[in-house]
């Protein structure tokens, strides 16, 4: 496993030669500390034909609000460069702050989409998504993947995505993985670390919830946003703070009122709090 930290030129070359060879360059980005969420999108680039896996860790701090946990993200180099390894992945970038955003370049590029990016988390979090949306761009140019993968775990991220590599003409086959949960319906996430041992337990309202309200729909005969205000009643009566459950579209999370439900063409996509910690979870219906 090659690992990349201070210089692009040779990364590129790498990625360069391995294009000449024919190989088919997979790419997942991530912030590191790394679980099995991580690590099944590196199986999926794989299942996707990729021929060369790379990985990039890297904290990007322009996508934290000022009041977030930029400093507290937990940063576990090591322990990921062993999972990576044990998982066959070819080649690691994992740049300092100043090569992705050198001090010397002081004009700011700003990538913006406000409609969706000011919608569901980006209500609470402003600057968040130009913030991911920027150093993926800047992420892409470095590594020119031919694949590149990201969590459904993220779906308003993805989509963000989606519409940036096409407005942008970036030169990039998307795929969406599906989340990794764990036994008991949590979604694996970092911040479930920031739990406690009870919140932990109490998290797995989250799925439940979900599932529960999708039935509901399923059934078809109740009002959407009489369903989906009961759920929250019930969540925030219980001690989460809901931040938002809402129906979308799945294509360009519009919002979504009318009961014409079709297979796989909504989202049902909830933010709470907990205590301190932001979670969030989705479910395609
Ligand atoms: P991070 O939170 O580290 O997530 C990296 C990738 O792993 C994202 O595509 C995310 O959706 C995916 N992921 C996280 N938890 C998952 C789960 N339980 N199941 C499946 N996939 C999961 O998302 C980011 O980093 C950053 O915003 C990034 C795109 C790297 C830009 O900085």
């Amino acid at each position: 496993m090659q690992i990349f930290s201070d210089n692009i030129n040779t990364l590129r070359a790498q990625i360069s030669k391995w294009k000449e060879d024919g190989n088919t360059i997979g790419f997942a980005p991530t912030m590191g500390n790394l679980h099995d969420g991580h690590l099944s999108l590196v199986r999926n680039l794989k299942k996707n034909g990729a021929k060369k896996i790379a990985v990039s860790i890297f904290v990007n701090p322009r996508q934290f609000g000022l009041s977030e946990d930029f400093h507290q993200y937990p940063r576990t180099l090591k322990n990921d460069m062993a999972l990576l390894e044990k998982e066959g992945v070819d080649l690691v970038f994992c740049p300092e702050v100043n090569l992705i955003y050198p001090s010397h370049i002081n004009s700011e590029i700003i990538i913006d989409n406000p409609k969706l990016m000011n919608d569901l988390c980006g209500r609470k979090r402003p600057g968040h998504f130009n913030g991911v949306l920027l150093v993926v761009n800047k992420l892409f140019n470095i590594l020119q993947p031919d694949i590149a993968i990201f969590g459904q775990k993220d779906y308003q991220q993805f989509i963000l995505i989606k519409n940036m590599v096409e407005n942008l003409f970036i030169e990039v086959d998307l795929i969406l993985s599906p989340i990794i949960r764990e036994s008991n319906g949590l979604a694996l996430s970092s911040r479930n670390n920031y739990l406690s041992y009870e919140n932990k337990i109490m998290a797995t309202e989250i799925y439940a919830s979900l599932v529960k309200v999708k039935d509901k729909l399923d059934k078809k005969n109740d009002d959407i946003t009489q369903i989906i205000q009961l759920e929250v009643d019930r969540l925030n009566s219980i001690g989460f703070k809901v931040e938002y459950l809402e129906l979308r579209n799945l294509d360009n999370l519009e919002v979504c009122n009318k009961a014409e439900f079709e297979k796989k063409k909504y989202i049902l996509l909830i933010a709470i709090k907990l205590g301190d910690t932001r979670l969030i979870d989705n479910l395609i219906l």
